[in-house]
């Protein structure tokens, strides 16, 4: 079959239009070239739900061995060195993935909610007091661009005095400046300063395990096989470039979007002596609509037909999740942000990802949006962002807000 290319259909994932609003141009994409090649970046761009849900799962062929990004400079075989499992496949992939989940257990995550709930308190009780200080409070550098980030650090053990440098550390990793397409030099000399202090961590904590991730990744076995050093750090790594960021955006694409629904926005804050009925739901949904991790790379190992087109081995392809998600072909009136959607639809939502490698940290991700928005709605009676001042993040890996300016009213 020969490929499709649609007139006057341009995608750009680095247009600052196309990040104000990229739905539009999924909607084009489904409807006139569902497999669009996208000849500036040579990219097979891939946007309907059956087709993102069908790569995603023929990883033999759709691979990851080239990392998951569109950054030119991530975009190798050593990708793995610091993604890990994520920039692998097969047996590999597997192998690694299995000694981390012997230690990355639903269990440890469960107990981390202490210390969520106990993160959550101090950074609103700080965001409450600068909105009612100051008229309003950025709840992305007051609290949600904080907490992820140091709930990765107490999971891998990381003692208190060193999270906040960490969490500095990890925001240049993935920090990028408008209008520039690669990672910065910034970038690169906090990845180089954050994996030295992860290999410090790693030999201290052979030579004296503790209580935490870092030392179970160590004692992890299975069949005789152990993580190496190197294995390991690659792996904390990755908890800082796939959790942190990514969990900071749901934070505040979840407030924006309920603002601007003031009737859905008043029924969540109507119950705040049984605020997960409503928080869940609530979650779900912006998950859906408007989720963090829009886009995935994969590499193209040989000649592949999706929806009829011939994708060419050798290529590089992009799977939109976010598009996935407003799929009418899937979802009903797609473009609503509905906290009531049917359970069942919800379930088919594409946002971690389906097959190999499902998002390991989904559980830690919604644990943290749960205890984080649940105690908003028990602290709070009403919120307002002020949109007119949000300031978007220009990326291609992640869609959230740099500064999220929200006035909130204390329950009295
Ligand atoms: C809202 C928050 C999050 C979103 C939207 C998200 C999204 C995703 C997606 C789409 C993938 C699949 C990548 C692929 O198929 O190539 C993924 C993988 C992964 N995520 Fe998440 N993630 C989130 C939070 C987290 C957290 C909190 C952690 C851990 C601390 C985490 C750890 C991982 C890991 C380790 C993988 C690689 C799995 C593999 O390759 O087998 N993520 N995530």
């Amino acid at each position: 079959m020969t490929t499709t290319v649609a007139g006057d259909l341009v995608f750009d994932p680095y247009d600052y239009d196309f990040h104000e609003d990229p739905y539009p141009t999924y909607q084009r994409l489904r409807d006139e070239a569902p497999v669009h090649h996208a000849a500036a970046d040579d990219l097979w761009v891939i946007s309907r739900h059956a087709d993102v849900f069908d790569v995603l799962r023929d990883d033999g062929v759709f691979s990851n061995r080239m990392g998951v990004s569109l950054d030119a400079s991530a975009w190798s075989p050593d990708a793995h060195r610091v993604m890990s499992f994520l920039a692998l496949d097969g047996a590999e992939q597997s192998r690694i993935r299995k000694l981390v989940s012997a230690a990355f257990t639903p269990r440890r995550v469960r107990e981390l909610t202490p210390e969520v709930q106990r993160l959550t308190e101090q950074y609103l009780a700080t965001t409450l007091a600068a909105s009612a200080d100051h008229g309003d409070a950025d709840w992305i550098g007051e609290l949600a661009g904080k907490l992820p980030m140091d709930v990765i650090s107490e999971m891998m053990g990381v003692p208190r005095a060193d999270r906040d440098e960490v969490r500095r550390l990890a925001d240049l990793v993935v920090h990028r400046e408008d209008g520039v397409r690669d990672v910065p030099q910034a970038g690169m000399d906090a990845s180089i300063e954050l994996f030295g202090y992860y290999g410090e961590m790693v030999r201290e904590r052979r030579r004296g395990p503790r209580d935490d991730l870092t030392s179970a990744l160590i004692a992890a076995e299975l069949d005789g096989d152990r993580l190496r050093d190197s294995e390991v750090m690659a792996f904390l790594f990755l908890m800082v470039v796939a959790g942190n960021e990514t969990t900071t955006k749901l934070l505040g694409n979840a407030l924006f979007h309920l603002a601007a629904h003031p009737d859905q926005q008043t029924e969540v804050l109507a119950a705040p002596d049984d605020p997960s009925t409503l928080v869940v739901p609530w979650i779900e949904e912006t998950l859906r609509h408007d989720t963090s991790s829009q886009m995935l790379a994969r590499y193209v190992v040989a000649d592949a037909e999706v929806a009829g087109v011939t994708v060419p081995g050798g290529s590089k392809a992009l799977v939109l999740l976010g598009s996935a998600n407003r799929d009418e072909r899937v979802f009903t009136r797609p473009t609503a942000f509905d906290i009531h959607r049917d359970k069942a639809e919800l379930a088919q939502i594409l946002s971690f990802g389906t097959g190999r490698h499902f998002c390991l940290g989904a559980n830690l991700a919604r644990l943290e949006a749960r205890v984080v928005l649940e105690e908003l709605v028990r602290r709070v009676s009403h919120f307002e962002v002020h949109a007119d001042r949000a300031v978007r993040v220009h990326s291609t890996s992640v869609r959230g807000f740099a500064s999220l300016p929200v006035t909130f009213q204390e329950r009295a």
